[in-house]
């Protein structure tokens, strides 16, 4: 019996991506499989030029491969384009109209990513900057509260027109989900509906689409990476050493589909105690710098804890709104000054 393209594509689903619990088939790397005979070539796409990552797929594809009866010959083609260019430029978005496309992700949850993505994105807006943006977490969406808007998008000509808020564009997976059914979102589906989020959002020209991940570093973060054409992540953490460890696993992350950490941003760095003007520093100190400095990044800025950032989170009023002329408010805008350095 010769072999079948099933009995190929399942020997493939032995072979892991590098780093990651995932198989190379169910990420969708493997584009086409031929047979003829007993010569069986492969051909797969990855979206990272690191070499190291392509090699390894190839070598352990064939490896699986060899161990099937009946081939005589096994080509496996791993082809392997850089997200950005040679000599550090950075990507501009290949969706139109979109300038740059930036990731805001941290390693672990509640550091304040989606605070640090609202308040960013109303500050770029109010540099002037046209800025959209698009709330990927799909575990628990919470922008459109924090940004108070609580109609759906409606559609026109098959596109999803965003809805503005604060002067920004504002697209939600939480839109699209009904919030009382539980959805199983495997690898292979949030990649597709990524994929139709970021190309069916009539966005129109924008400076900066700021983009909030889910927390964590796993394989849906991975694909969503790999989806999104990112012109680079910033990383937000807390002070103490617990949350760098998370920054870091996400760092490696975005390392490995070649996506540039643009900065890091400390978030709940201090507080800034009202009665004694005394700084308090809850979480520790130092952290926010320490990672930039082994990132080779610049600290974009350090956040304190602000009682009015967190009731901004909860009532659809963000400090950039209610407060931008206090010690939170400078900090986010002199976040988004440095992110507009990085990404003039
Ligand atoms: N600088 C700050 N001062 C006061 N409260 C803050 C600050 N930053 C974030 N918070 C509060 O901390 C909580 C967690 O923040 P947020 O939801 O932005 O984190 P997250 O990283 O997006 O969390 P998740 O991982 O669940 O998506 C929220 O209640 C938010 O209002
Ligand atoms: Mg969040």
């Amino acid at each position: 019996m010769p072999l079948t393209q099933d009995q190929v594509r399942d020997a493939l689903k032995r072979v892991k991506y590098p780093g990651f619990s995932r198989d190379i088939v169910s990420f969708g790397i493997v584009q086409q499989i031929v047979l003829q005979d007993k010569r069986c070539s492969v051909n797969m796409t990855l979206t990272t030029g690191d070499t190291k990552i392509a090699d390894q797929i190839r070598k352990e594809s064939e490896e699986v491969l060899r161990d099937l009866d009946g081939l005589e010959s096994i080509v496996v083609n791993v082809n392997a384009h850089a997200a950005v260019p040679a000599g550090g430029a950075f990507q501009q978005n290949q969706v139109k109209g979109i300038r740059y496309a930036v990731a805001v992700a941290s390693g672990k949850g509640g550091v304040g990513k989606s605070t640090v993505s609202v308040n960013l994105a109303i500050a770029l807006s109010q540099l002037g900057a046209r800025v959209g943006l698009m709330d990927c977490d799909i575990y628990g969406p919470s922008i459109p509260l924090m940004m108070n808007v609580k109609t759906p998008p409606t559609a026109e000509n098959d596109k999803l027109i965003p809805i503005t808020s604060y002067g920004v564009k504002l697209m939600s997976m939480g839109f699209l989900m009904d919030p009382d059914a539980p959805v199983i979102w495997r690898g292979p589906m949030i990649t597709r509906t990524i994929q139709q989020f970021v190309h069916n959002v009539e966005w129109g020209e924008l400076d900066y689409l700021v983009i909030d991940l889910p927390p964590g570093t796993g394989d849906a973060q991975l694909s969503l990476c790999q989806t999104l054409p990112l012109s680079g992540a910033v990383m937000v953490t807390t002070p103490q050493e617990v949350a760098l460890i998370d920054v870091r696993k996400a760092a490696a992350m975005f390392h490995k589909v070649n996506v540039p950490i643009l900065g890091v941003v400390e978030n709940m760095s201090y507080f800034l105690c009202p009665s004694d003007q005394k700084r308090y520093d809850i979480f520790g100190e130092g952290g926010g710098q320490r990672e930039a400095t082994r990132l080779n990044v610049p600290l974009f800025g350090q956040i304190p804890l602000e009682i009015a950032a967190r009731q901004g989170g909860d009532t659809g009023v963000p400090l950039m709104v209610s407060g931008a002329k206090s010690t939170a408010g400078k900090a986010f805008l002199q976040v988004a000054e440095n992110l507009r350095k990085r990404l003039p």
